[in-house]
């Protein structure tokens, strides 16, 4: 890595942001980053001191093996050491430092009417009455809890509290459909489903209940429910009269599972010693998207999970405690996870829990909550950013945006034109922008800009955070040095890294290390500039993102397939305006069955239902036959170009019958279904 010295056109923090900074400079980075590399102990050491430890670390820090040919590969952080990662997040704050009145959330619903206000001990307190609500009802150390909620409060309850006692929280987006939600389910084993009656997403009220309930349906029919009991929450925006249009929302009841969270919670008492647990013990899974089709059950362990997604939330939107901090992703997500609720308030950060989307009830909804609250810090995705570059500069100039001092992007690469609008419109050309690349399996950042540090190049995630390594292979396994781009891989672990897929430790060693030994491989390609900055250039393997979101063409094709019509289906990635990719899909309909309307329309709500809204393919295409090569396989090449109506196809020669080119090119769909 060099001090930049690049003639692009880049941008310099400002001596303001610089001044009280905690990494105030491009050489402070290059130290820390050293010291990171070449004390790892030590580093590591000063990061857990801050921390409460109820038998403090004797042992290493950090002990790994990242090379399949000499044995299985394990990450282990602190090893020996004893802590519970709630209690460090808050009763530390609330007994040690005295920060109870301090605001852990200003919670936004989905409509303006909707808000709330919790401090730190108002969130211990009822953290705690959910765990013994949760002890209650049987769970125990090391069982699991999946939590299918909506953004409100009771989220970050659940999840904290499944933390107190030692549960292991898998947390499902509650945009999920009822099948992927029974999959993640079945996979965890979990005896516990905590969900709400319903939800509003803008204008709509669904009814997540009957969603929970079909997926339990589902996964008593495959004989593999482990769920004994289905913890309730009221929705806060269906209590009120006004939310009685709840009438119009039946919730369906099993007075033998089912229980309301008001009565459990009512009179559980609000004090309950947190289980001491072992660094290594699990603390959450989190499913994300694999290239099989079968989602893969990410899991992160207590200590390093702590350390790093605290010591990233730190630097790299530079807290302060003063500072209100807005991330707008999911807790369903694992951005959530790591920079809604554990990064920072294991920091006692202020910050805004938001419920709603970003239209609704007007394009300008962001820009309003940033000036009630005075938001300092505002992280969000690419997608928004060109959702709402749509409407123009006009939604922004009604409010006052002049606290926003940092802003953040996450979830997929940013285009310059985004990141300037970003940049100009949005942080008045006053705020830089720290493009974080990480992933679910990686914790926390990764690659990533330090605000009063780093130099900026627009669409760069600049270079990497402390503690990790990164270098770009070629396909035959050969590193690159200087100007390059290839695989994007780490040479070794960094505390917040996953430490297996839940109970598959082979498809975890077989996924991330085997094509690559003595490396962690990302999946992404990369480019190195002559500066040194890390360009991410996208996925590698068969995994689309959409809005932000990974999925794998293999779990939309077997969606589409289980159509009766359907005899094979290709998906593949389209460039699109506002999601970064889209879906489209090849569908070849078996003998005799016709391609029209009503299929188009019958395959979108099949995905729908089998995966969720994410995965709504924007085009569908009659595909008489699918590109193959001799050997049967499908050509994807091919059908990416012709999905982006690109001619320029280049070799065709191991292709079984070229003509089904011609064919497919005149089938394309001009515009989306
Ligand atoms: C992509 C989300 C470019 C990447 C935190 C990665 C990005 C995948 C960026 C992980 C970024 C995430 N620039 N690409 N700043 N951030 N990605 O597991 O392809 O949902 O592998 O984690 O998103 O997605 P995941």
């Amino acid at each position: 890595m060099v001090v930049p010295d690049s003639k692009d056109k880049m941008y310099y923090p400002s001596d303001d942001l610089q001044k009280d900074a905690h990494v105030p400079g491009f050489n402070s980075y290059l130290a820390l980053y050293r010291k990171s590399l070449e004390t790892p102990e030590a580093f590591w050491k000063d990061v857990a001191d801050e921390f409460f430890w109820k038998t403090p670390p004797v042992g290493p820090m950090l002990q790994y093996n990242f090379d399949v040919t000499k044995g299985n590969i394990y990450v282990k952080c602190m090893e020996g050491a004893k802590t519970n990662i709630c209690y460090n997040v808050l009763d530390r704050h609330v007994r040690e430092s005295n920060l109870g009145q301090k605001v852990a959330y200003y919670w936004e619903g989905n409509s303006p009417e909707q808000h709330m206000t919790i401090t730190y001990s108002q969130l211990l307190s009822q953290v705690c009455r959910c765990a013994n609500v949760l002890k209650r009802l049987g769970v125990k150390k090391g069982d699991r809890v999946s939590i299918y909620l909506p953004m409100i409060p009771e989220l970050v309850f659940t999840m904290l509290a499944c933390a107190r006692i030692g549960a292991v929280h898998s947390i499902v987006f509650a945009g999920f459909s009822s099948e992927s939600l029974s999959e993640r389910i079945m996979d965890a084993q979990s005896s516990i489903l905590v969900t709400a009656d319903g939800v509003y997403r803008g204008e709509k009220l669904i009814n997540l209940k009957q969603i929970a309930d079909e997926a339990l349906e589902k996964c008593r029919k495959k004989a593999s429910s482990s769920i004994t009991k289905c913890l309730v929450v009221k929705h806060p925006a269906l209590r009120t009269k006004s939310g009685a249009a709840c009438n119009k929302l039946q919730t369906p009841w099993d007075s033998e599972c089912d229980v309301w969270w008001d009565e459990a919670m009512r009179d559980s008492p609000d004090e309950c010693e947190p289980e001491w647990l072992d660094a290594e013990d699990p603390l959450f899974i989190l499913y994300t998207s694999g290239s099989t089709g079968k989602p893969k059950g990410v899991l992160h362990t207590v200590a390093g999970y702590l350390l790093y997604t605290s010591l990233t939330f730190k630097y790299v939107f530079d807290h302060h405690h003063d500072d209100v901090y807005w991330c707008t992703a999911d807790i369903g997500w694992i951005t959530g996870h790591s920079y809604i609720t554990y990064g920072p308030l294991a920091n006692g950060a202020t910050g805004v829990l938001f419920e709603g989307i970003p239209v609704h009830p007007h394009v300008g909804r962001f820009w309003e909550i940033i000036e009630k609250y005075k938001v300092t810090k505002f992280y969000t995705a690419p997608t928004a950013i060109r959702l709402l570059m749509k409407y123009g500069q006009e939604p922004l100039q009604k409010y006052d945006l002049s606290s926003l001092r940092i802003l953040g992007t996450v979830g997929e690469p940013i285009n310059p034109e985004a990141w300037q609008w970003y940049h100009k419109v949005v942080g008045q050309g006053r705020c830089p922008i720290v493009d974080t690349f990480w992933q679910t399996e990686t914790g926390g950042h990764v690659l990533t800009p330090l605000p009063a540090a780093t130099p900026l190049k627009p669409g760069s995630a600049t270079f990497p955070f402390f503690g990790v390594e990164p270098t770009i292979l070629n396909e035959h396994g050969e590193e690159l040095e200087g100007e390059a781009e290839g695989y994007l891989v780490f040479r070794k672990p960094w505390p917040g890294i996953m430490r297996t897929l839940y109970r598959n430790h082979e498809h975890f060693e077989n996924t991330y290390f085997k094509k690559f030994p003595g490396f962690y491989v990302t999946g992404d390609g990369c480019r190195r500039d002559k500066d040194g900055y890390y360009w991410i250039t996208g996925r590698i393997d068969d995994m689309l993102n959409v809005s932000g979101h990974l999925m794998s063409t293999a779990e939309v094709e077997a969606a589409l397939t289980e159509h009766l019509a359907v005899a094979e289906a290709a998906v593949v990635s389209r460039p699109h305006k506002v999601k970064g990719e889209c879906l489209y899909c090849f569908v070849t309909l078996k003998d005799s069955r016709e391609f029209n309307h009503t299929t188009v329309e019958e395959l979108k709500r099949l995905v729908r239902e089998k995966i969720g809204p994410v995965a709504t393919p924007d085009f569908i295409q009659n595909a008489p036959a699918l590109p193959k090569t001799r050997s049967g396989k499908i050509m994807r090449r091919i059908l990416r170009k012709i999905a982006r109506n690109d001619k320029d196809l280049g070799d065709l020669s191991t292709l079984a019958d070229p003509k089904v080119v011609e064919v497919l090119f005149s089938h394309r769909c001009e515009a989306a279904a």
